[in-house]
């Protein structure tokens, strides 16, 4: 299966939804569009020549097979309380960070020093679902500035255990105008997600082309 066979959406309109929105439509990528605010995701495909149709969350989860999850971790664990059996047989995107506001402006992690929200969202999926652990390796700014970026496209990292999800998110992430790398499997989520050593806010620091992604994994 590859991207152009897969029914795509993003749920969540906020910094990260609407961003990965914007690079998709300008991959030429079509996607199902879905927020809790239907006019505000109208807004924001309005913009985007026709690659995002609007849609409600229950719609989107029942004609996606591919659902990029673009909200916090709270919510998307609500979300798969909520749909359950439904999201069997859908591969699951998640781009979370496990953080929230450390009450001095800045963040702290909201789980466990050595969990990552990717390998506790994956155990909460129903059989059937797997999870992929891409797109919240940047910061939203970076995610807009550095897509498409030239000569040398910028890296998104992600995480997958199974080799066809991990093609199926490799073509998405191309399409929103990055190169993909992997770093592994789910058990590898916590390198690439917020204060681990792949995030560009944790020991890489920085966005970084293929070459360089390479020699830091
Ligand atoms: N911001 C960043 O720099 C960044 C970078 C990498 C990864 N991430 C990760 O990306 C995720 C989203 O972050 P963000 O910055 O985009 O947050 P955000 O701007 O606060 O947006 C979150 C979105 O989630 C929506 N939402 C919440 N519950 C929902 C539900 N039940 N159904 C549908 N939509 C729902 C919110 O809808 P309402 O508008 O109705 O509240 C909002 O549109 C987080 O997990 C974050 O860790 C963020």
């Amino acid at each position: 299966m590859t991207i152009s066979d897969s029914t795509v959406a993003i749920i969540g309109t906020g910094n990260i939804g609407s961003r990965l929105a914007a690079n998709f439509a300008a991959g030429g990528q079509d996607f199902l569009l879905a927020g809790r605010n239907a006019e505000a995701a109208r807004k924001i495909a309005a913009g985007l020549d026709g690659h995002a149709e609007v849609v409600s969350v229950d719609e989107a989860v029942e004609r996606a097979g591919v659902l990029v999850v673009a909200v916090w971790l709270d919510a998307f664990r609500q979300l798969i309380a909520q749909y359950g059996g439904r999201l069997a047989g859908k591969v699951i995107i998640d781009p979370s960070n496990p953080v929230g506001p450390d009450g001095a402006g800045g963040y702290r992690k909201v789980i466990g020093e050595q969990e990552s929200s990717g390998q506790i969202l994956a155990g909460l999926l129903p059989a059937g679902a797997r999870l992929v652990k891409a797109f919240g390796t940047l910061s939203a700014g970076s995610l807009s500035a550095a897509a498409r970026q030239e000569p040398d496209r910028a890296v998104l990292f992600y995480a997958a255990d199974d080799d066809a999800v991990g093609d199926l998110v490799s073509d998405l992430i191309r399409a929103g105008g990055f190169d993909p790398v992997r770093v592994g499997g789910l058990d590898q989520s916590i390198r690439i997600e917020m204060f681990g050593d792949l995030h560009e806010f944790g020991a890489l620091g920085r966005v970084v082309t293929k070459s360089e992604a390479l020699k830091a994994i």
